[in-house]
């Protein structure tokens, strides 16, 4: 009972922490164009506020290849991942909501939000999982070559700093 209720609280912290940081960042917004997201894109960096997932073998360390636009303006994702050491493809279709940038998956238990980007080199992405009354985030870093500037990557670590996330490299 008591681990439920700290489950509960914990729950209800790292919402109020999300929505203060998504409201924070408005560079999005309106202006938001996702044909212009489309194409090849690069894993970077991660950040998770839930160790397992980005470990070496969690589920949730996965290789972008691309990201594409669908008829109905859901987005696909092109993903391979790693399970039991080998490489699996995953390709995951995001579904618009009425607010520019966010996207839900899987019946609403995922809400994906693109945060920032510049279209030609960057895209910080955030995921939020709740199901069951489990809770974890992810935020990503994409890049369209291989390389990214440090800026960029310290851009990002000041964001996953503000949520107290872990970072990775890969
Ligand atoms: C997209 O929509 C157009 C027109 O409605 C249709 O002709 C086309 O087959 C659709 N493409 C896919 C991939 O569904
Ligand atoms: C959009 O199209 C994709 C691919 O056909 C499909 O998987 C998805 O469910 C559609 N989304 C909506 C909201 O219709």
């Amino acid at each position: 009972m008591k681990l439920l209720l700290l489950l509960v609280v914990l729950g209800l912290e790292l919402t109020l922490v999300c929505v203060h940081a998504e409201a924070k960042t408005s560079l999005i917004g309106k202006n938001f164009n996702p044909q212009k997201i489309q194409g090849k894109w690069h894993s970077i960096l991660l950040a998770s506020d839930k160790r397992e997932m980005i470990e070496e073998h969690g589920s949730m360390r996965d290789f972008v290849e691309y990201i594409h636009l669908l008829n109905n303006s859901s987005l696909a994702l092109k993903l391979h991942t790693i399970v039991d050491g080998e490489c699996t493809e995953l390709y995951l279709v995001c579904d618009k909501t009425e607010e520019d940038g966010v996207y839900i998956i899987y019946n609403g238990y995922n809400r994906f939000t693109v945060l920032d980007t510049d279209y030609a080199d960057y895209i910080i992405t955030h995921l939020r999982h709740i199901k069951n009354g489990e809770t974890f985030q992810l935020m990503k870093l994409y890049s369209r070559k291989p390389k990214l500037s440090s800026n960029i990557k310290k851009n990002f670590g000041i964001h996953a700093r503000s949520r107290e996330f872990l970072r990775k490299i890969y």
